[in-house]
């Protein structure tokens, strides 16, 4: 029978925790988000992050700038940042417009403020197994929610569906980290279904309504949703999740699965880089 790996409630219980330990600092983190242009759904993740943090007391400036601000404008306020000593965690949020160089300006971060976990430095350690000082959120998101429920990855066949940055490549890493054997699937990936029948973990993140469908998954098997779409208006994952439901062992629901744990990964970061500083 399958189970609902939920997401909403491990986070809150995450928040919670957070919260308690935050109240306690005499001086409270500050996070800064830079959004660069008007693109709707990261307008709407920026607001679900700046609310999370005004809600732990976390001091939160989220600077806009206009679809046609220069790389250089965004460098030089990222220079600033980096040695102000009021700011201890800095994101900018994806994805940038055509005219900016995201990889330069990622690089531009400084790693020990990289909330994110996105600099070469971060993902670097990560690669070799050292810790970073801050995970990618998503798939540290995704790697605690199978961890609440006991779901062991060493030996275990993972299949990402999905290569970004920002999940895929990343969470890749953490699976190797922790024993699993790892396969990376993308859009040049040929007979998709004959490989994603064989996971035991299928992680999708592509952001296309309905491509994991009941005939591409093996009987009994996890299956983790990070895709987000919208259908109708409302937020839809990448699993055909009514059909697939039955045949898994544990699913996460679209919304309130990996959606609240990458937010309470993020802030889980804030408070760790602002005890490094
Ligand atoms: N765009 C989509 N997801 C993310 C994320 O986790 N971080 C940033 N900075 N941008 C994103």
């Amino acid at each position: 029978m399958a189970k609902i790996l939920d997401g909403k409630t491990l986070s809150r219980k995450i928040l919670d925790n957070l919260s308690e330990e935050i109240a306690k600092l005499d001086k409270k983190p500050h996070l800064t988000v830079i959004l660069v242009g008007e693109d709707p759904a990261s307008e709407l993740y920026v607001g679900l992050k700046k609310k999370a943090a005004e809600k732990l007391c976390i001091k939160s400036t989220i600077l806009k700038y206009p679809q046609d601000t220069d790389e250089k404008t965004i460098l030089d306020k990222l220079e600033e940042l980096n040695s102000d000593k009021d700011v201890n965690a800095i994101l900018v949020q994806l994805p940038l417009p055509k005219q900016i160089n995201e990889k330069k300006v990622i690089e531009a971060i400084s790693p020990k403020k990289d909330v994110d976990g996105f600099t070469p430095e971060n993902i670097g350690k990560i690669s070799i197994g050292v810790e970073p000082y801050a995970y990618p959120c998503t798939p540290k998101g995704v790697l605690t929610l199978l961890d609440e429920y006991n779901i062991k990855l060493e030996g275990k066949h993972a299949v990402i569906v999905g290569r970004s940055n920002i999940v895929g490549k990343p969470l890749a890493q953490m699976l190797l980290n922790k024993n699993a054997t790892v396969t990376i699937c993308h859009s040049y990936t040929k007979n998709l279904a004959d490989i994603t029948k064989t996971a035991d973990i299928l992680i999708s993140a592509v952001g296309k309504n309905k491509i994991i469908r009941k005939e591409m998954i093996k009987y009994n098997s996890v299956i983790v949703d990070v895709g987000t779409s919208k259908i109708d208006g409302k937020s839809a994952g990448d699993v055909d999740f009514e059909n697939v439901f039955e045949s898994t062992s544990y699913i996460t629901p679209v919304p309130g699965g990996v959606g609240p744990m990458t937010i309470a990964s993020l802030m889980e970061n804030v408070l760790k880089l602002f005890k490094l500083a």
